[in-house]
């Protein structure tokens, strides 16, 4: 057993479990991965190792199923677990808000409650940016009131970061930290894991490698008639391995006994807006390639603009996002391209 500690990953196949897995085992810790490959594949696992250059503790468990999962707690002795096993498509929840809050719910109560039995201390959770709604202020801190959230998927969110709040409180020994993400997107540089969305991409990163790549013939814009400078919507797109690396400083706090209180939220972004158009034009700049693109309406629920101020993170954790967003565009190219050569 490594002396950093090991660490259980829940969706550990899935975009941001396999870069968080390759970062902890690069920092010295062990690691657990568990996924039921609802939104991933084996292949995921065979890039971590890839990189890594050898093998992982892999177990195909769906952390729904209490039974299967409590045999990963006595097979395992852990004292962190990183909880993202979740769905994440939006106009999905909508669409059948019971699958969300059964899945994302339910594996999660799954992992607390066996968290809390086996005596293992701390939990990190995967939260959203979404939690701040059409934030009042911008950039939003973590004292940013949180808005009536808009989707089942956003409100999965919201109850799992109160649930781990009110389990820190009540319980002894027990430790929980929620990060919120802005927008996750490229790809580790060696291009052995990225992005796999299945089907056609909601997101607006994998909708630009697949138009770039001839997938799809052409990306549509959602409204450029925001109140913002050129009228697109304004995120902050934070690069997958600083994400990574974000989940490593906020272990390290955990094991190392730094936490202030039983339960704290980070946000983890770069603090740096950037428009839609912008970023497809800086894109095709940074690749050479062409997204042919269109202004069509608005998408329901999209808010104006949302970014982060990460005072917080940069200064208790420790941590920065690092990563020039042309490198973040050129690694999601590499990625797609990689996905075709196979
Ligand atoms: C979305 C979710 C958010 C979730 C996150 C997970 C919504 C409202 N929010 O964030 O809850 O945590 O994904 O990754 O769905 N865009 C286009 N064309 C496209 C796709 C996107 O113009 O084909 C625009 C969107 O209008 C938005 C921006 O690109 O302004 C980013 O969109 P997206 O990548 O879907 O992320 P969010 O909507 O910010």
């Amino acid at each position: 057993m490594s002396k950093k500690g090991t660490v259980l990953v829940s969706g550990g196949a899935g975009f941001i479990g396999t870069h968080t897995t390759v970062a902890l085992v690069e920092a010295g810790y062990d690691v657990v991965m568990i996924d039921n490959f609802s939104n991933s594949g084996p292949s995921a696992v065979e890039g971590v190792e890839k990189i890594l250059g050898r093998k992982v503790t892999f177990e195909e468990v769906d952390t729904c199923d209490e039974k299967a999962l409590r045999g990963v707690f006595e097979r395992h002795q852990f004292d962190t677990v990183i909880h993202f096993a979740a769905y994440k498509a939006v106009g999905e929840s909508v669409a059948d808000p019971l699958k969300y809050y059964r899945n994302n719910l339910v594996s999660y109560m799954n992992i607390l409650k066996l968290m809390k039995e086996f005596k293992r201390p701390n939990v990190l959770f995967s939260s959203s940016a979404t939690v701040y709604g059409d934030a009042e202020t911008l950039p939003v801190t973590e004292q940013t009131p949180r808005q009536e959230a808009t989707s089942p998927y956003g409100n999965t969110k919201q109850i799992a970061e109160d649930i781990l709040r009110d389990c820190c409180k009540a319980y002894p020994g027990f430790y929980g930290i929620a990060l919120r993400y802005f927008n996750p997107i490229g790809a580790h540089p060696s291009a052995l894991i990225g992005e796999l969305p299945r089907g056609v991409p909601n997101n607006l990163v994998p909708f630009i490698t697949q138009t770039a790549a001839g997938i799809r013939e052409c990306l549509s814009i959602f409204g450029n008639d925001y109140n913002t400078p050129d009228g697109t919507c304004l995120r902050d797109y934070i690069d997958i391995v600083d994400l990574a690396k974000a989940h490593v400083a906020a272990v390290d706090r955990m094991v190392s006994g730094k936490m202030e209180t039983k339960y704290e939220i980070f946000n983890v972004g770069t603090g740096k807006p950037v428009s839609v158009l912008e970023l497809v034009t800086r894109f095709e700049k940074a690749n050479g390639v062409k997204v042919p693109h269109k202004i069509v309406g608005r998408r329901a629920g999209d808010v104006p603009a949302v970014w982060a101020d990460t005072t917080l993170a940069n200064e208790k954790l420790g941590w920065k996002a690092e990563r020039d967003l042309d490198d973040t565009l050129r690694a999601a190219w590499a990625w797609e391209q990689n996905l075709h050569k196979k």
